[in-house]
């Protein structure tokens, strides 16, 4: 086929000079601006080919003039990250309570702190979200036996209760199982204290007995009405929640021979501020005073 190169008439432009079966082809060339952008394309491929890491090989791989590498942002991140946390946890540590609760944003990262240092230090003993265990008492329910406050719950923490801290809050029930008071004193006590404070049916059973024996050797501590006492860390016995469960048998066996829980100091585990933190988590359960 003989090559022509020739003007078209219509458009004014060369042709290419193939022809088929009087078909001729124009020849139109590529707009420049999109061969400029294809030259670029190729360009900065090879640009970033030198700049940035690229082919791998055997043991290792090219690393690139720049020596980029994304852990290298990664660890920038993580670095701005504990960076930040520090600072807020700095400003927690300074702030009062009221201060650290005007600033929202604080107050989040406190809670967010909190329910982490709760989780892992805190739960095994006062179950999750703080709904107690016999022996440990639930700390969402509003039923303190040293105090709901902020400043109360700090102070618990921080110095533990019966622990081995010299400021640890602390108190005794007697035993009045050892000679204090006769078996069926004792009987009469705790049938009067299942009655009428754990809020039990008395089914024929007469309490008056158990209720001098109550406003002679307990009320001191817990209160005429079981309302207990914070100053001593004597529960309130009018209430639902009990440390040592709902049963007749609990209250006899503590009244026999009293548990003392102990809680620990967290001074010496925890600094202040994350004491702090996990204080207002606490506070925020549910039964915060
Ligand atoms: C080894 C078990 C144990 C661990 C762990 C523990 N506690 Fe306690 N906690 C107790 C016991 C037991 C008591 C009740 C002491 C008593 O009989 O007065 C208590 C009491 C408390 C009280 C007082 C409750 C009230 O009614 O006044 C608070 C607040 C408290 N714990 C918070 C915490 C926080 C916060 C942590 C984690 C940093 C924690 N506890 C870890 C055992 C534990
Ligand atoms: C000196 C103060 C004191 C006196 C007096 C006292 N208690 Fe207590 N009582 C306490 C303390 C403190 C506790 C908490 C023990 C603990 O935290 O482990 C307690 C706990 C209890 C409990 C467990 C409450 C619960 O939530 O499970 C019962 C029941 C109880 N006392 C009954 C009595 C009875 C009945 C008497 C009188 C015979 C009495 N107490 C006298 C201080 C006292």
């Amino acid at each position: 086929m003989p090559t022509k190169i020739e003007k078209d008439s219509v458009t004014g432009r060369e042709t290419t000079g193939h022809e088929w079966d009087g078909l001729k082809e124009l020849n139109t060339p590529l707009p420049k601006w999109w061969l400029y952008v294809f030259y670029l394309t190729i360009a900065t491929s090879v640009l970033q080919f030198v700049l940035y890491p690229s082919f791998s090989y055997g043991p290792g791989y090219l690393h690139g003039v720049l020596g980029y590498t994304t852990r290298q942002e990664v660890d920038q991140d993580v670095a701005k990250i504990v960076a930040k946390r520090k600072a807020d946890m700095d400003k927690i540590g300074t702030l009062s309570f009221a201060q650290i609760k005007a600033d929202p944003k604080l107050l989040e990262v406190a809670l967010v702190d909190g329910k982490q240092v709760f989780a892992s230090n805190c739960q095994p003993c006062h179950g999750a979200g703080g709904g107690g265990n016999p022996g440990y008492p639930a700390l969402a329910a509003g039923a303190w036996i040293w105090g709901g406050t902020l400043d109360a719950i700090q102070k618990t923490v921080t110095y533990g209760v019966r622990s081995d801290d010299p400021n640890a809050r602390t108190s005794a029930m007697p035993a009045f199982g050892a000679g204090l008071l006769t078996q069926p004193q004792i009987q009469a006590v705790a049938d009067y204290v299942w009655v009428t404070f754990y809020g039990n049916k008395a089914d024929g059973r007469d309490v008056s007995e158990g209720a001098k024996v109550f406003n002679a050797n307990c009320a001191v501590c817990h209160g005429v009405k079981g309302e207990g006492n914070k100053l001593m860390g004597a529960p309130r016995l009018a209430s639902q929640v009990h440390l040592y469960g709902n049963t007749r048998e609990a209250i006899m066996a503590q009244v026999m021979g009293p548990k003392m829980g102990v809680m620990p100091a967290w001074n010496t585990r925890l600094d202040p501020a994350t004491i702090k933190a996990v204080t207002l988590y606490v506070h925020s359960l549910g039964g915060g005073e």
